[in-house]
């Protein structure tokens, strides 16, 4: 398999691109022209295309005969950093290919999300101090999500929670809304947010899926695991917003 990432060079892109190279994909990464340095780690294992993700011709070269584009949007400045890069990609990826984005819990697909009081606070605050800076544009980012729902591509757009560093441990458990029990954690590590956007590559489940994802050995995925393992509590209705819960 042939796979694009589209910001290899962040923290989520470096861990997507050693993941993609464990499976043995073919890869591609785009980064801005001054962090290509940042990919050096990968020299001679991967193709590096320099350029800003929301350059349309960038990107045209870049997917070019991929069979999966990794992209991860980020609303940098106040330039649809992030609609650009998601329109971009949605137009020159190959039809058939399988594209999966990354966000975060603020993005609703259905409006169904529930959300804390202080996330909702959290989340008013930072668009209001990015905008004011004009220096993130959390706004766009919504919007390029509402172009991937639109979008007829095989789209996957995972939904990460707060992020931390450290080892793996393994794939991440997932829901269909934030607020479900599931998540409460609100907890991933950023290896594993990268290990579930490349494991979507090739779980045909998930396409048209938005799952909100948690670490898979969070304190509340441990006990919605326990509560499916208990007797009697394994129908598969339970279980069928779970893509990989162990049991
Ligand atoms: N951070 C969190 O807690 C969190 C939580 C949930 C979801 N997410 C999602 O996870 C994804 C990755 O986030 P991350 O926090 O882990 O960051 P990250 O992987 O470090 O990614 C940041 C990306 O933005 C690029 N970038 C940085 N400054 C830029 C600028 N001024 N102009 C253009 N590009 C710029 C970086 O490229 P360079 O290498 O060129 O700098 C890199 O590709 C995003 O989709 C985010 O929505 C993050």
């Amino acid at each position: 398999m042939k796979v694009c990432i589209i910001g290899a060079s962040g923290k989520l892109g470096t861990y997507m691109v050693q993941h993609a190279l464990d499976r043995g994909y073919e890869v591609v990464g785009v980064c801005r022209e001054r962090s290509v340095y940042k990919l050096a780690g990968f020299k001679g294992r991967m193709t590096v295309i320099p350029g800003a993700t929301n350059n349309r011709e960038v990107i045209q070269q870049a997917v070019a005969g991929c069979d999966g584009v990794l992209t991860v949007l980020v609303p940098w400045g106040v330039q649809q950093y992030a609609s650009g890069t998601a329109q971009a990609v949605l137009d020159y990826a190959q039809a058939d290919a399988r594209l999966i984005f990354s966000c975060g819990w603020h993005i609703t697909r259905d409006g169904q999300d529930l959300y804390s009081r202080t996330f909702k606070a959290l989340l008013k605050t930072t668009t209001w101090i990015g905008k004011t800076l004009r220096a993130v544009e959390v706004d766009d980012q919504v919007e390029a999500c509402r172009r991937v729902f639109a979008s007829p591509t095989r789209w996957t757009v995972v939904r990460g929670s707060d992020l931390e560093e450290g080892e793996s441990q393994g794939l991440p458990v997932w829901s269909q809304h934030v607020g479900d029990p599931i998540l409460a954690s609100n907890r991933t590590r950023r290896v594993d947010f990268a290990l579930f956007m490349v494991a979507a590559l090739e779980n045909d489940a998930l396409v048209h899926q938005a799952p909100a994802i948690v670490g898979c050995l969070t304190p509340s995925a441990l006990a919605h695991a326990a509560s499916l393992c208990t007797p009697g509590h394994m129908e598969m209705a339970d279980r069928s917003s779970l893509a990989n819960q162990p049991c």
